[in-house]
Order: structure tokens, then sequence, then C-alpha cells
């Protein structure tokens, strides 16, 4: 075998529903020296990164912290730690994610109930009322912003249910962290976790999580360490959580003042984690939710300008990707390739019945930008125009400009 080159990855602007370029002060932190799992520099480190993600997740909750994986990894930390083999967990379903949460809660022992509404759509308050009626759940599990779709699940009404039937209320925020409100504590979230590459402006593999009082009490009801690392009066069931790795009770214990050595933490995510949100907070929540908002309508009503339709219901779309549809007579796939080879810019397509029908296209972190938006709109336009498919030049570009200009940001 001739050794391959050292990493040198092409220029691109990654415009898709995420990963989306990294923050170079993310990718910067990520370069720093390792110190060992317990130096009194790593140890404040994580101290510093719980403090940060409570002003991301807008909550006190003292379980705030970072699980070692992707979004799917925390999700399943959170299922597996929180719901006990025959549970009742109930599932709204309006895409892709939703199915997602469906399948790992059964995979954690769980009686799964699910609602759902077509693609483009969100589930209905009063359906999922009814539903919970019926599955009388212990725990409600929501995507917040399903990504294959673009829709965001309003959480209005939500606590109340979760509080008329006893249950808890976990929610995926993978997608819609920071770019959208997520203010955990004011909507009552008993579980929330997220992961870095869509509006946080990192790489995946970390997942912020935090867990309320209520979630804790529950997965603290669970506890059982592991031979090896337990000590006198520790606790040993017959029944652990499901998995070791996301244990989350011996998780908190790793993170809380007893440093129990679970796993090893992975420093270099944890440095890129900690810098994601010192991007968020400098800028201040609020203004990061409303640059997101910003770009967002000024990419949706660039797409629009150029004659395309975006897809689904307005009144819920996540503020930081859009999805288009593909019109009939073009190739939705030559144009995602012309796009990446002749420009760098990537865009995403969509899953299952979306799968070819949408382009979905993300406005988020570091890429939530005026050049960004403008750069691939023109460049969507010259492809579409070069591959045959009539678009009125320049549309997409001057309704950006507009949006920009009614938004009271100088073209
Ligand atoms: C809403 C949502 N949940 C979960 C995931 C899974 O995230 P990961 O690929 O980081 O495991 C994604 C990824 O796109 C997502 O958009």
């Amino acid at each position: 075998m001739s050794l391959p080159g050292p990493i040198d990855p092409p220029a691109r602007l990654l415009m898709g529903p995420g990963p989306i370029t990294a923050h170079p002060r993310v990718l910067q932190a990520m370069s720093a020296q390792l110190v060992g799992q317990y130096d009194p520099y790593m140890t404040a480190a994580m101290g510093e990164v719980q403090e940060l993600y409570r002003g991301v997740f807008d909550t006190a909750n003292a379980h705030t912290l970072l699980v070692d994986a992707t979004a799917r990894g925390a999700i399943e930390a959170a299922l597996v730690s929180l719901v006990s083999p025959g549970d009742r967990v109930l599932v709204p379903i309006m895409g892709r994610f939703g199915h997602l949460l469906a399948e790992i809660a059964g995979r954690c022992g769980a009686e799964v109930h699910t609602v759902e509404a077509p693609w483009g759509e969100v589930v209905p308050l009063e359906a999922i009322a009814a539903a919970m009626e019926r599955a009388r759940p212990r725990v409600l599990a929501v995507v917040h912003g399903d990504t294959s779709t673009t829709m965001m699940q309003p959480f209005d009404g939500l606590r109340e249910l979760c509080d008329r039937y006893d249950c808890l209320l976990y929610a995926d925020v993978t997608a819609t962290l920071g770019g959208n409100p997520f203010p955990v504590d004011a909507w009552g979230v008993d579980a929330a976790t997220a992961g870095l590459q869509k509006c946080l402006g990192g790489p995946s593999g970390s997942a912020p999580a935090t867990f309320s009082p209520r979630a804790v009490e529950v997965i603290e009801g669970r506890r059982s360490i592991e031979a090896g690392i337990r000590e006198a009066g520790d606790p040993a069931t017959a029944h652990p959580i499901r998995s070791n790795y996301f244990d989350l009770a011996m998780i908190f214990d790793y993170w809380g003042p007893r440093r129990l050595n679970h796993h090893t933490e992975a420093t270099t995510m944890l440095y890129g984690a900690r810098e994601c949100a010192r991007l968020v907070l400098e800028e201040g929540l609020g203004h990061y939710q409303g640059r997101h908002a910003l770009h967002g309508e000024a990419m949706a009503a660039g797409l629009e300008g150029m004659g395309l339709r975006v897809y689904g219901d307005p009144a819920h779309k996540m503020a930081n990707v859009v999805a288009v549809e593909i019109p009939e007579e073009v190739d939705g796939e030559a144009v995602r390739s012309a796009l990446l080879a002749d420009f760098g810019i990537e865009i995403g397509t969509s899953f299952g019945p979306l799968a070819g029908r949408v382009w979905r296209i993300g406005t988020m972190g570091w890429n939530a930008r005026k050049d960004a938006v403008l750069t691939t709109l023109a460049a969507l336009e010259a492809v579409l125009r070069y591959q045959g498919y009539g678009v009125p030049a320049g549309g997409g570009v001057d309704a950006a400009y507009d949006a920009y200009a009614g938004a009271g940001v100088a073209a």
C-alpha cells in the first residue's frame, strides 16, 4: 500500500443541513495540546463547559454536560438512562428523526407509542394530547427541529400535558439549539440533547446535554456502579441501565465532584465544544438566534426569488435550514454535484419520501452570514441556468438583497 498523504481537504462551503463549515476559532481550540484526564486544567475546563452550556440551554440544571458521541449517541444516553424496559414512551413523528427516537426507545425495551403528522407539517397539540390520554407514557420524546423536513415542533402546552400525566419531557434539539429559541427551564423540558455540527458551528462528535432535577432523580434511581471502580456503599443492581457507555448515572459521577473514572473524556472535542459555546454567549444568545433568523429568511427569499418553491408549512419552519422543492425537469443530484465540483459548495437532499424531491440548504453557525447566503444563491442560479433550467437572472441574489434591506441590513 502506498502511504496516503497528510489530510488536506478541498476548500468547501458547507451549506447543507449539517455538518456545516466549522468556525475557525473552534478548529483553533481543537488544535491545543492534551492535558491529563484529571489535570486541574481539564477538570476546570469541564466545569466551565457545564456553565457555558447552561447559558446555551438557558437552564439552571446542575446536570449539564457533554456526552462523548455524536448527537445520536446523546439521544441513546438520554433514552436508555431514562427508560426502563416496559416503560411506555410516546413519540410524535413528523420526519426521519421522530422515527429515530421511536427506534431507539424500542431498543431500550420501551413500549413505544407514536402519533404522526404528514411530512412537511408538525404534530398538532390536540393529537399529542389525545395520544397521551391513550398511552399514559412515562416519557414524551419529541424532536424539536426535524432536519429531514425542516419543520419545528411547537413546545407550547407540552409541559402542562406532561404534568397532567406525570411524564418526563425529552427533546432532541440537535438541529435547533443556538439557532432557534429553546429555553429549557422556561419550557419545562426534563432532558435535552444536541450536537455541535449545526447551529453551534463545530464538528460532530460531542453532544451537549442537560437534565432537570426530575430527570436526574429517575436516572439516579437506576444507579449501578461497575465492578472495579465500585466502592463500599455503591449500588450494584441486577437490572442496571442497559448501556454501560451511555449510563448517565456513571457519567454524572464522572462530571461531578467524585470524578468517577468512567471513560476518558474526549479532550479535543471538549476544547471544541467549549469554544462553540463561548462563541454563542460572546455574541449573546438572542443575537445569535436572531442572526440565524435573518440569514435563514434571506436564503428562503432568495430561493423564492429564483422561482423555486419552499417546502413545508411556513409557519413551522426552522430558522437555520430551508427545504426547497426540486423542479420536476431538474436532475437534483446533477445540480448538487456541479455545485460541489465547480463552486465548492455543498447542499443536501433529504431522506425517505423526500429523497430527491427537495434540496436542503442550511444557514447556520459560522455560515449564517450574508456572503455565504449570496454566494450560494448566485452559484445555484448559475448551475441551474447552465443545466438548462430557466431562472430569472439575478432573481435569487436580488430577492436576498431585498430581504436584507427589509431587515435593515445594508446591501
Ligand atoms: C434532529 C436530528 N437528530 C439527530 C441527529 C443525529 O445526529 P448525529 O449524526 O450527530 O448522530 C441529526 C443529524 O442530522 C438531526 O438532525
